[in-house]
């Protein structure tokens, strides 16, 4: 192996680049507020709020599914980019609340936008699972294979999340985002990405059944092991540690200083986290895209969510360099730096 050699330039030189062409987002219309939260478990809204950051998040219906989510999200990435669902090449969702175990919930959303040329397929790490979505997509783009390729985080949260665990169901709520990419020449793109997992740390955030390991039983649902289950103040350190590993590693693949990057957008999951994360990094928390207060931890849609309201609020120009960062179950973490 360590004769192998390396990469010439010239080979790197044809690498086609990928950029993001349009974004959507669709958030639930039911807002529960963390007054709501006092109501359903011995909890305060002080204590949320000071704790994590989060006043309220969003929670779908009944009846409305992490793909309808995802096709909403989808359509309007589609919409604003002036782009034809039969143009769509392929389709990646990252999701850990998928509707279904199969088929994918890529499929069903294939079939709600009519994008049926599409390849489609999910993608599993929890809250990362949209950047490491993101990555994929380039791989295909940069290879020649496709020329357009949907990528959604879409997270059913509430249906995962035990509204009797006090710890956890604070934490979490439902949305979806989407965007496009595509090689757009002249554009550079992707820059870099960043992409790891520590399979020693499963068992300190996990739902621990429903899977082969522990099939649903009546003795499982008693114990309400098919729900979210986490060590919040393991996965704050490691998540501090991580993130902050990941996103200096990827900003050095870029070649790119911390203070050439306009925005950060931080997996939204804690504001102390991304706090911590910050003054590791020693930049002040106004690059920092925050949308958890609203939302809080939508998991994988997140990214796609900030990232799209951040254009749609006209604080995206061409040329601006973006660090996407994020961490998840797994443990799993990812980063990526693009110019936009
Ligand atoms: N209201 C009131 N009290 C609470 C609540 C609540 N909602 N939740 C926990 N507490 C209590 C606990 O029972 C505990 O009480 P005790 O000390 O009497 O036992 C105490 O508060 C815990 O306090 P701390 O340990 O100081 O809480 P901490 O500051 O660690 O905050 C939190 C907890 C918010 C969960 C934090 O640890 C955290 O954000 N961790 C990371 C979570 C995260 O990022 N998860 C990512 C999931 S992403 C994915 O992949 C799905």
């Amino acid at each position: 192996m360590t004769n192998l050699p390396k990469t010439p330039e010239s080979a790197r030189n044809v690498r086609r680049s990928s950029s993001i062409v349009s974004t959507g987002a669709y958030l639930p219309s039911r807002i529960l507020t963390n007054a709501d939260l006092e109501k359903m478990v011995d909890t305060t809204d002080e204590w949320i709020l000071s704790r994590t950051g989060i006043r309220e998040r969003r929670i779908a219906a009944e009846d409305e599914f992490t793909s309808d989510m995802g096709a909403r999200a989808a359509e309007q990435a589609l919409e604003s980019g002036g782009i034809d669902p039969q143009s769509i090449d392929l389709i990646i969702v990252a999701t850990c609340t998928g509707d279904t175990v199969f088929p994918s919930t890529a499929c069903y959303i294939q079939h709600k936008i009519g994008a049926t040329r599409a390849a489609a397929f999910d993608v599993q790490a929890a809250c990362s699972g949209f950047l490491y979505a993101l990555v994929t997509a380039e791989q295909f783009i940069a290879a020649g294979a496709y020329e357009t390729i949907l990528v959604v985080g879409a997270e059913k949260l509430s249906s995962l999340v035990n509204w009797q665990d006090r710890n956890t169901c604070v934490l979490f709520g439902d949305g979806a985002g989407a965007v496009v990419l595509r090689h757009r020449p002249g554009a550079r793109g992707l820059l870099a990405f960043d992409l790891g997992a520590d399979g020693a740390q499963t068992s300190i955030l996990s739902v621990p059944a429903s899977g082969c390991r522990m099939p649903i039983t009546p003795e499982v649902i008693d114990q309400r092991l098919q729900y979210l289950q986490m060590s919040g103040k393991e996965v704050f350190k490691y998540a501090v540690t991580a993130m902050n590993r990941s996103a200096e590693e990827c900003l050095e693949k870029a070649g790119v200083k911390p203070a050439q990057v306009r925005w950060f957008i931080p997996h939204q999951a804690n504001f102390r986290i991304v706090d911590a994360v910050a003054q590791r990094m020693n930049v002040g928390m106004e690059h920092f895209v925050m949308n958890l207060d609203r939302y809080g931890n939508t998991s994988s849609a997140c990214m796609p969510i900030a990232l799209h309201e951040t254009y749609m609020a006209g604080k995206l120009e061409r040329g601006d360099l973006v660090l996407m960062v994020s961490f998840g179950g797994g443990l799993t973490w990812a980063s990526t730096v693009l110019e936009w």
